[in-house]
Protein backbone atom coordinates (compact mmCIF):
# COMPACT_ATOMS: atom_id res chain seq x y z
CA UNK A 1 0.00 0.00 0.00
CA UNK A 2 1.24 3.05 -1.05
CA UNK A 3 -0.16 5.95 1.19
CA UNK A 4 -0.16 9.36 1.34
CA UNK A 5 -0.31 11.53 4.68
CA UNK A 6 -1.48 15.10 5.46
CA UNK A 7 -0.80 16.21 8.75
CA UNK A 8 2.36 14.48 9.24
CA UNK A 9 3.95 16.44 12.01
CA UNK A 10 0.38 16.73 13.98
CA UNK A 11 0.01 14.64 16.85
CA UNK A 12 -1.73 11.95 14.77
CA UNK A 13 0.78 12.13 12.02
CA UNK A 14 3.04 11.54 13.97
CA UNK A 15 1.83 8.30 15.32
CA UNK A 16 0.91 7.18 12.05
CA UNK A 17 4.61 7.29 11.09
CA UNK A 18 6.13 5.19 14.00
CA UNK A 19 3.80 2.53 12.94
CA UNK A 20 3.80 1.70 9.41
CA UNK A 21 2.64 -1.81 8.78
CA UNK A 22 5.19 -3.84 7.19
CA UNK A 23 5.23 -3.73 3.42
CA UNK A 24 3.53 -0.46 3.46
CA UNK A 25 5.03 2.85 2.36
CA UNK A 26 3.50 6.23 3.68
CA UNK A 27 4.91 9.32 2.27
CA UNK A 28 4.65 12.21 4.78
CA UNK A 29 3.24 15.79 3.00
CA UNK A 30 3.89 18.29 5.80
CA UNK A 31 2.38 21.37 5.67
CA UNK A 32 5.46 22.94 4.37
CA UNK A 33 5.40 20.68 1.38
CA UNK A 34 1.49 21.18 0.98
CA UNK A 35 -0.85 23.59 2.59
CA UNK A 36 -4.42 21.84 1.67
CA UNK A 37 -5.97 24.51 1.75
CA UNK A 38 -4.36 25.32 -1.89
CA UNK A 39 -5.94 23.41 -4.57
CA UNK A 40 -3.03 23.66 -6.96
CA UNK A 41 -0.68 22.38 -4.27
CA UNK A 42 -3.03 19.70 -3.25
CA UNK A 43 -3.58 18.32 -7.15
CA UNK A 44 0.19 18.89 -7.65
CA UNK A 45 0.70 16.72 -4.44
CA UNK A 46 -1.12 13.63 -5.55
CA UNK A 47 0.33 13.98 -9.27
CA UNK A 48 3.87 13.97 -7.83
CA UNK A 49 3.12 11.50 -4.78
CA UNK A 50 0.89 8.89 -7.15
CA UNK A 51 -0.51 7.19 -3.93
CA UNK A 52 -3.06 4.76 -3.40
CA UNK A 53 -4.92 5.94 -0.79
CA UNK A 54 -4.66 9.23 1.06
CA UNK A 55 -5.32 9.76 4.78
CA UNK A 56 -6.32 13.36 5.82
CA UNK A 57 -4.17 14.35 9.91
CA UNK A 58 -4.01 18.06 8.77
CA UNK A 59 -6.15 20.03 10.70
CA UNK A 60 -6.45 24.22 11.94
CA UNK A 61 -7.26 22.60 15.31
CA UNK A 62 -6.71 25.39 17.84
CA UNK A 63 -10.80 25.33 18.91
CA UNK A 64 -10.10 28.65 20.92
CA UNK A 65 -8.40 30.49 18.24
CA UNK A 66 -10.96 29.65 15.58
CA UNK A 67 -13.40 31.97 16.74
CA UNK A 68 -11.42 34.95 16.27
CA UNK A 69 -9.53 33.37 13.14
CA UNK A 70 -12.81 31.79 11.48
CA UNK A 71 -10.77 31.98 8.11
CA UNK A 72 -7.81 29.86 8.95
CA UNK A 73 -10.13 27.14 10.15
CA UNK A 74 -12.70 27.08 7.74
CA UNK A 75 -9.62 27.23 5.28
CA UNK A 76 -7.94 24.26 6.29
CA UNK A 77 -10.90 22.27 7.51
CA UNK A 78 -13.72 22.89 5.23
CA UNK A 79 -11.90 24.31 2.07
CA UNK A 80 -8.69 21.39 2.40
CA UNK A 81 -10.66 18.37 2.73
CA UNK A 82 -12.63 19.38 -0.37
CA UNK A 83 -9.77 19.97 -2.33
CA UNK A 84 -8.10 16.18 -1.09
CA UNK A 85 -11.41 14.96 -1.71
CA UNK A 86 -11.80 16.22 -5.25
CA UNK A 87 -8.29 15.17 -6.18
CA UNK A 88 -8.79 11.24 -4.73
CA UNK A 89 -12.22 11.09 -6.57
CA UNK A 90 -10.21 12.09 -10.36
CA UNK A 91 -7.44 9.77 -9.21
CA UNK A 92 -10.03 6.78 -8.37
CA UNK A 93 -7.84 6.64 -4.60
CA UNK A 94 -9.29 6.05 -1.39
CA UNK A 95 -9.26 8.59 1.31
CA UNK A 96 -9.54 8.62 5.00
CA UNK A 97 -10.81 12.07 6.77
CA UNK A 98 -10.43 12.14 10.25
CA UNK A 99 -13.24 14.64 12.23
CA UNK A 100 -14.46 15.46 15.12
CA UNK A 101 -16.35 15.04 18.41
CA UNK A 102 -17.06 18.53 17.89
CA UNK A 103 -19.25 18.64 15.27
CA UNK A 104 -21.85 17.52 18.38
CA UNK A 105 -23.40 19.92 20.83
CA UNK A 106 -23.54 17.49 23.67
CA UNK A 107 -26.83 17.61 24.78
CA UNK A 108 -27.38 13.95 24.49
CA UNK A 109 -26.10 11.41 27.45
CA UNK A 110 -26.16 8.29 25.39
CA UNK A 111 -23.35 7.63 23.27
CA UNK A 112 -23.28 9.70 19.83
CA UNK A 113 -23.58 7.54 17.01
CA UNK A 114 -22.31 8.16 13.20
CA UNK A 115 -26.26 9.29 11.92
CA UNK A 116 -27.03 11.53 14.83
CA UNK A 117 -27.72 15.01 14.26
CA UNK A 118 -24.86 17.11 14.00
CA UNK A 119 -24.82 21.02 15.98
CA UNK A 120 -21.47 22.23 16.08
CA UNK A 121 -20.88 24.83 19.11
CA UNK A 122 -18.13 26.48 17.47
CA UNK A 123 -16.52 27.76 14.44
CA UNK A 124 -14.07 24.46 14.40
CA UNK A 125 -17.19 21.86 14.90
CA UNK A 126 -18.89 23.84 12.35
CA UNK A 127 -15.54 24.08 9.56
CA UNK A 128 -15.46 20.44 10.19
CA UNK A 129 -18.65 19.46 9.61
CA UNK A 130 -18.20 21.34 6.59
CA UNK A 131 -15.30 19.56 5.75
CA UNK A 132 -17.32 16.68 6.19
CA UNK A 133 -20.23 17.42 3.95
CA UNK A 134 -17.60 18.15 1.29
CA UNK A 135 -15.63 15.04 1.33
CA UNK A 136 -19.17 13.07 1.06
CA UNK A 137 -20.22 15.70 -1.06
CA UNK A 138 -16.58 15.40 -3.57
CA UNK A 139 -15.60 12.03 -2.83
CA UNK A 140 -18.79 9.51 -2.20
CA UNK A 141 -17.72 6.25 -1.70
CA UNK A 142 -14.48 6.72 -1.87
CA UNK A 143 -13.93 8.04 1.58
CA UNK A 144 -14.08 7.64 5.21
CA UNK A 145 -14.84 9.51 7.30
CA UNK A 146 -13.98 8.72 11.07
CA UNK A 147 -14.44 10.96 14.12
CA UNK A 148 -12.58 10.35 16.78
CA UNK A 149 -12.02 12.94 20.28
CA UNK A 150 -10.10 13.98 23.21
CA UNK A 151 -6.66 12.99 21.40
CA UNK A 152 -3.35 13.31 22.87
CA UNK A 153 -0.17 11.38 21.71
CA UNK A 154 3.71 11.23 23.39
CA UNK A 155 4.33 14.25 20.76
CA UNK A 156 2.09 17.62 19.86
CA UNK A 157 0.81 19.76 22.18
CA UNK A 158 -2.54 17.60 24.41
CA UNK A 159 -4.03 17.75 27.62
CA UNK A 160 -1.64 15.20 28.84
CA UNK A 161 1.55 17.53 28.14
CA UNK A 162 -0.42 20.20 29.77
CA UNK A 163 -1.08 18.54 32.83
CA UNK A 164 2.41 17.07 33.51
CA UNK A 165 3.69 20.82 33.21
CA UNK A 166 1.19 22.21 35.60
CA UNK A 167 0.79 19.66 37.46
CA UNK A 168 4.65 19.89 38.35
CA UNK A 169 4.87 23.40 38.60
CA UNK A 170 1.39 24.13 40.71
CA UNK A 171 0.33 24.01 44.33
CA UNK A 172 -3.28 23.08 43.29
CA UNK A 173 -5.10 22.97 39.75
CA UNK A 174 -8.97 23.18 39.41
CA UNK A 175 -10.07 21.24 35.89
CA UNK A 176 -13.36 20.97 34.41
CA UNK A 177 -15.43 17.99 35.99
CA UNK A 178 -18.63 18.73 33.81
CA UNK A 179 -17.59 17.28 30.65
CA UNK A 180 -17.55 14.07 29.36
CA UNK A 181 -15.83 11.93 26.83
CA UNK A 182 -13.15 9.47 26.20
CA UNK A 183 -9.78 10.26 25.59
CA UNK A 184 -8.29 8.98 22.42
CA UNK A 185 -4.38 7.63 22.43
CA UNK A 186 -3.00 8.53 18.59
CA UNK A 187 -1.23 5.11 19.08
CA UNK A 188 -4.81 3.57 19.09
CA UNK A 189 -5.71 5.61 16.22
CA UNK A 190 -3.27 4.81 14.19
CA UNK A 191 -4.05 1.23 14.03
CA UNK A 192 -7.59 1.75 13.99
CA UNK A 193 -6.96 3.85 10.32
CA UNK A 194 -4.62 0.94 9.43
CA UNK A 195 -6.92 -1.57 9.86
CA UNK A 196 -9.92 0.36 8.06
CA UNK A 197 -7.31 0.81 5.41
CA UNK A 198 -5.78 -2.79 5.30
CA UNK A 199 -9.64 -4.04 3.91
CA UNK A 200 -12.46 -2.13 2.32
CA UNK A 201 -14.70 -1.42 4.88
CA UNK A 202 -16.05 1.81 5.72
CA UNK A 203 -16.17 2.97 1.77
CA UNK A 204 -18.81 5.82 1.86
CA UNK A 205 -19.44 5.76 5.63
CA UNK A 206 -18.88 7.76 8.68
CA UNK A 207 -17.22 6.39 11.46
CA UNK A 208 -16.56 7.05 15.24
CA UNK A 209 -13.25 5.90 16.82
CA UNK A 210 -11.82 6.57 20.41
CA UNK A 211 -10.26 4.67 22.93
CA UNK A 212 -13.19 2.80 25.56
CA UNK A 213 -14.18 4.17 28.57
CA UNK A 214 -15.75 7.56 29.47
CA UNK A 215 -13.69 10.48 31.94
CA UNK A 216 -14.18 13.96 32.51
CA UNK A 217 -11.52 16.12 32.08
CA UNK A 218 -10.83 15.87 36.14
CA UNK A 219 -10.72 12.31 36.03
CA UNK A 220 -8.61 12.58 32.90
CA UNK A 221 -6.10 14.59 35.03
CA UNK A 222 -6.27 12.28 38.11
CA UNK A 223 -5.43 8.93 36.45
CA UNK A 224 -2.71 11.81 34.69
CA UNK A 225 -1.44 12.47 38.32
CA UNK A 226 -2.07 8.94 39.29
CA UNK A 227 0.84 7.77 36.79
CA UNK A 228 3.19 10.67 37.16
CA UNK A 229 3.25 9.95 41.04
CA UNK A 230 4.14 6.55 40.31
CA UNK A 231 6.86 7.04 38.04
CA UNK A 232 8.36 9.87 40.25
CA UNK A 233 7.50 9.29 43.55
CA UNK A 234 9.59 11.68 45.52
CA UNK A 235 8.42 14.82 43.07
CA UNK A 236 5.41 17.00 44.15
CA UNK A 237 2.64 16.73 42.17
CA UNK A 238 0.25 19.70 42.36
CA UNK A 239 -3.33 18.68 44.55
CA UNK A 240 -6.35 18.73 42.27
CA UNK A 241 -9.56 20.37 42.65
CA UNK A 242 -12.74 19.59 40.34
CA UNK A 243 -14.28 22.98 39.06
CA UNK A 244 -16.79 23.80 36.56
CA UNK A 245 -17.19 24.53 33.02
CA UNK A 246 -18.43 28.31 33.58
CA UNK A 247 -15.40 28.56 36.33
CA UNK A 248 -12.89 28.03 33.30
CA UNK A 249 -14.45 30.23 30.28
CA UNK A 250 -12.76 29.90 27.02
CA UNK A 251 -13.78 31.83 23.90
CA UNK A 252 -15.42 28.56 22.62
CA UNK A 253 -18.27 26.63 23.58
CA UNK A 254 -17.34 22.85 23.95
CA UNK A 255 -19.89 19.87 24.22
CA UNK A 256 -20.74 18.73 27.58
CA UNK A 257 -20.75 15.54 26.82
CA UNK A 258 -18.99 13.95 23.54
CA UNK A 259 -18.72 10.17 24.37
CA UNK A 260 -19.08 8.40 20.76
CA UNK A 261 -20.98 5.02 19.81
CA UNK A 262 -17.96 3.25 18.08
CA UNK A 263 -18.94 0.84 15.58
CA UNK A 264 -15.86 0.05 13.08
CA UNK A 265 -16.35 -2.28 10.63
CA UNK A 266 -12.90 -4.08 11.44
CA UNK A 267 -11.49 -6.52 14.18
CA UNK A 268 -8.78 -3.73 16.17
CA UNK A 269 -8.47 -4.16 19.33
CA UNK A 270 -9.59 -1.53 21.24
CA UNK A 271 -8.11 -0.25 24.91
CA UNK A 272 -9.76 1.30 27.91
CA UNK A 273 -8.44 5.18 27.54
CA UNK A 274 -6.59 4.66 31.37
CA UNK A 275 -4.55 1.45 29.67
CA UNK A 276 -3.75 3.60 26.73
CA UNK A 277 -2.93 6.63 28.86
CA UNK A 278 -0.17 4.49 30.98
CA UNK A 279 2.53 4.09 28.16
CA UNK A 280 1.99 7.69 27.26
CA UNK A 281 2.58 9.87 30.77
CA UNK A 282 6.14 7.49 30.85
CA UNK A 283 7.01 8.35 27.80
CA UNK A 284 6.15 12.33 28.36
CA UNK A 285 7.86 12.15 31.63
CA UNK A 286 11.09 10.81 29.83
CA UNK A 287 10.82 13.09 27.46
CA UNK A 288 9.89 16.21 29.34
CA UNK A 289 6.62 17.92 28.83
N1 LIG B 1 -6.61 16.98 19.09
C1 LIG B 1 -7.81 16.53 19.45
O1 LIG B 1 -8.17 16.47 20.64
C2 LIG B 1 -8.77 16.03 18.40
C3 LIG B 1 -10.05 15.61 18.80
C4 LIG B 1 -10.94 15.15 17.83
C5 LIG B 1 -10.55 15.10 16.50
N2 LIG B 1 -9.32 15.53 16.14
C6 LIG B 1 -8.97 15.49 14.72
O2 LIG B 1 -7.88 14.59 14.57
C7 LIG B 1 -7.08 15.01 13.47
C8 LIG B 1 -5.63 15.09 13.90
O3 LIG B 1 -5.53 16.06 14.94
P1 LIG B 1 -4.17 16.29 15.73
O4 LIG B 1 -4.51 16.36 17.17
O5 LIG B 1 -3.10 15.38 15.24
O6 LIG B 1 -3.87 17.79 15.24
P2 LIG B 1 -2.50 18.63 15.31
O7 LIG B 1 -1.54 17.99 16.24
O8 LIG B 1 -2.91 20.05 15.51
O9 LIG B 1 -1.92 18.44 13.84
C9 LIG B 1 -2.54 19.01 12.73
C10 LIG B 1 -1.51 19.09 11.63
O10 LIG B 1 -2.13 19.70 10.51
C11 LIG B 1 -1.20 20.65 9.97
N3 LIG B 1 -1.90 21.69 9.23
C12 LIG B 1 -2.59 22.76 9.73
N4 LIG B 1 -3.06 23.51 8.72
C13 LIG B 1 -2.65 22.91 7.57
C14 LIG B 1 -2.81 23.21 6.20
N5 LIG B 1 -3.51 24.29 5.79
N6 LIG B 1 -2.26 22.38 5.28
C15 LIG B 1 -1.57 21.27 5.67
N7 LIG B 1 -1.37 20.94 6.96
C16 LIG B 1 -1.92 21.76 7.89
C17 LIG B 1 -0.49 21.21 11.17
O11 LIG B 1 0.69 21.83 10.78
P3 LIG B 1 1.29 23.03 11.68
O12 LIG B 1 1.71 22.37 12.96
O13 LIG B 1 2.40 23.55 10.85
O14 LIG B 1 0.17 24.01 11.88
C18 LIG B 1 -0.28 19.94 12.00
O15 LIG B 1 0.88 19.27 11.57
C19 LIG B 1 -7.69 16.33 12.98
O16 LIG B 1 -8.56 16.07 11.92
C20 LIG B 1 -8.49 16.81 14.17
O17 LIG B 1 -9.56 17.64 13.78
C21 LIG B 1 -8.41 15.98 17.06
Amino acid sequence: MKLLLTGAGGQLGQALLAAVPAGWAVQALPRAECDIGDAAAVQAAMARHAPQAVVNAAAYTAVDRAESEPEAAYRCNAAGPAHLARACRDAGVRLVHISTDFVFDGRQSTPYAPQDPVAPLGVYGQSKWEGEQAVRAQAGDAATILRTAWVYGPSGHNFVRTMLRLLGEREELGVVSDQIGSPTSTASLAQAIYALLAGDAGRGETMHWTDAGVASWYDFAHAIREYAREARPAQRWAALRPIRTAEYPTPARRPAYSVLDCTLPVAVPRAHWREALHPVVAALLRTGP
